[in-house]
């Protein structure tokens, strides 16, 4: 799979991408990221992205030439364009899993006070990552790469993400390691029986009860 990240800000990607999993994906080569600067398109001889709004108001907005241009430089058949932007479809696991199967995905972080309303028509579709705002698209786009690329295959045992957290719409179970008693806490008494009918039903009883105590809404839906 390859990911485009459409940003004024590439050098906030550094981190996320050199380290742990998403690093090791990517020299196996399950994934490819690419950084793109739109400011390298921008046609102004001062290189601007950005201007003031019409009708007034505060801050700057980010105007389509630049974006645009990137967009179509880079854009293929295969290409699913997506712009990070808190008014956007919020998103869920399965939309990981949707987009996990995509060629080419391509990543479109505003940034500012907004973007110009006509840079919506260039893209697939629209992602929140939740209910609040951030000060531009990257932190959004890193959650999209994180989540979106441990579902790739080979990246981490093809099983382990089978009981992540909201797949089936239940949270996961809890977990434990040694020793099995710390600080007076025990590990529960069926971890260690060694039978794996009784634990797996304990772990499926558990993530029940978690969800109802913590998102009934999940199971309502
Ligand atoms: N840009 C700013 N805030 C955002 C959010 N919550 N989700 C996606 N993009 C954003």
């Amino acid at each position: 799979m390859k990911i485009d990240i459409v940003t004024l800000f590439p050098e906030m990607f550094s981190g996320v991408l050199n380290h742990s999993i998403i690093k090791r994906a990517i020299e196996k080569g399950a994934v490819e990221v690419r950084l793109v600067n739109f400011r390298d398109y921008s046609l102004d001889p001062h290189q601007k992205v950005d201007d003031t709004p019409y009708g007034g108001g505060n801050g700057m907005v980010l105007t389509c030439q630049p974006i645009f241009d990137c967009v179509d430089a880079i854009r293929t058949e295969d290409s699913q364009v997506v712009l990070l932007t808190p008014d956007g479809v919020p998103y869920r696991s399965e939309k990981a899993y949707e987009l996990s199967k995509v060629k080419h995905l391509i990543l479109i972080c505003g940034h500012y006070e907004g973007f110009d309303e006509r840079i919506r028509t260039i893209c697939d579709q629209e992602i929140s990552i939740g209910d609040y705002v951030l000060t531009g698209g990257e932190i959004p786009a890193m959650v999209l790469v994180d989540s979106i690329t441990r579902l790739l295959p080979g990246v981490i045992a093809e099983d382990s993400h089978l009981n992540d957290s909201f797949n089936d719409r239940l949270l996961d179970y809890p977990t434990y390691t040694k020793p099995s008693v710390y600080r007076g806490m025990k590990v529960p008494d069926v971890l260690l029986s060694g039978d794996h009918k009784k634990i797996e039903q304990y772990r499926q009883e558990m993530r029940y009860n978690r969800t109802v105590e913590r998102r009934p809404d999940l199971i309502e839906k």
